[in-house]
């Protein structure tokens, strides 16, 4: 019959199973106690080998020149303190070369059961998001065309027609949000994006043109600088256009209204052929430390926020524009100061050339994160 005791060890060990099964953090905790706990084994096992090497040395030495001295013969060229010490310096530095590759390995091994969880959640995360986003997508759209249908009524009286108006504008806004988490949802799928050769030339015009009233109501200007000439690039023409609409709706609303401001988008192709896309804007300008987060999904820098620019937005538009460019192998440099505005530099290459043979397909980060900063 089992004693009390050793019935509160079994529920003990049974939790700590459950824990190390169900909880992702636990589980890497116990991997990287093992690995640790294998590393010190492993490192005390190098030593021993080492002595024991040395060891067997020294001693065949001295052996070797006490038989010499016995035999009356010619002594070897070395004496026996130099030949221990010879052997001693060969035993440090194999113990020593050893222990650095197996502390690397441990390392990287350790390295990879730590950030397991993080990666895992991050992926359950965006799966999450785009499930909720589909989720809600059609009852919104239900509402809407129910108050759309309530607004036809001539019956309705003014106060609730500016209530209903109100509505469709905010149900509007919702929607945008909802469309944003899904592209961000589809983005983590790339098979579903499919390539064809893009003229870029075309893109920045039509996205340009699809501004200029925002900009116009803003008293912004809104110029574009494109030689007449080809711009191609392998990619998806609508995640460009997405690319684009967000990085100009982003110059515009973030620089002051009526205020001389400008946004200006230019094309060019820089002396590697790679082609460039220029988004600049005389804005408020993102604080360094906003600089490396402004492409995290939901993230919204301090200078826009203490202005309430940009409210009721979702910081999803960045990180959109990081999925596609990173799916189509290219760069993203922000250029940034506070106050004076914010230059935005895309860089894609040109179709044909060896990075660009199979968009969609990466799973490395390609320089996508990177940021220069420029505090005046
Ligand atoms: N050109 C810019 N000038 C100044 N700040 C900018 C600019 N572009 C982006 N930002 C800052 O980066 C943040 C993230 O931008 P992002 O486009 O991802 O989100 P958003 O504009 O807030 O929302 P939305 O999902 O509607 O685009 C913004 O909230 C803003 O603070
Ligand atoms: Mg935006």
């Amino acid at each position: 019959m089992p004693t009390p005791s050793s019935k509160r060890f079994e529920v003990l060990g049974t939790d700590l199973t459950d824990r190390y099964r169900n909880n992702p953090y636990v589980k890497s905790t116990v991997h990287i106690i093992a690995l640790q706990i294998t590393l010190t084994i492993l490192t005390v096992a190098v030593f021993g080998w080492g002595l024991q090497y040395s060891q067997t040395q020294i001693v065949s030495s001295i052996s070797e020149h006490i038989a010499q001295a016995m035999q009356g013969g010619t002594t070897s060229s070395i004496s026996l303190g130099e030949s221990i010490t010879d052997v001693q310096s060969q035993t440090i530095g194999y113990v020593f070369a050893v222990l650095i590759l197996l502390t690397i390995l441990f390392g990287f091994l350790a390295a990879r059961f730590a950030l397991r969880p993080a990666r895992d959640s991050l992926r359950f995360q965006k799966r999450f998001i785009g499930n909720v986003a589909h989720e809600i997508r059609t009852p919104l759209a239900v509402i809407k065309t129910s108050t759309e249908v309530a607004l036809m009524n001539p019956g309705v009286s003014r106060d609730m027609r500016e209530t209903l108006t109100q509505t469709i504008k905010e149900l509007d806004r919702i929607s945008e949000t909802i469309n944003n988490l899904l592209s961000f949802d589809n983005l983590i799928r790339p098979g579903r994006i499919k390539s064809q050769p893009v003229d870029l030339g075309i893109l920045v015009r039509e996205a340009a043109a699809k501004h200029q009233a925002l900009a116009h109501s803003r008293g912004i200007t809104l110029s574009v600088r494109i030689l007449d000439t080809e711009y191609c690039i392998l990619g998806n023409e609508v995640a460009l256009d997405q690319v684009l609409t967000n990085l100009i709706k982003n110059a515009i609303n973030y620089t002051p209204e009526h205020k001389n401001g400008s946004v200006s988008v230019s094309l060019e192709e820089d002396y590697q052929g790679r082609i460039i896309v220029l988004i600049e804007d005389t804005g408020i300008g993102i604080a360094q430390k906003d600089l490396y987060h402004i492409f995290e999904p939901f993230f919204r820098a301090e200078t826009s926020r203490n202005r309430g620019i940009g409210g009721g937005t979702s910081g999803l538009g960045l990180a959109i524009v990081n999925e596609i460019v990173r799916l189509h192998r290219g760069s993203i440099t922000v250029r940034s100061v506070v106050g004076r505005g914010t230059t935005i530099e895309l860089c894609f290459p040109r179709i044909g050339s060896e990075s660009q043979k199979k968009p969609g397909n990466s799973d490395s980060n390609d320089g996508v994160e990177e940021v220069e900063m420029n505090l005046g």
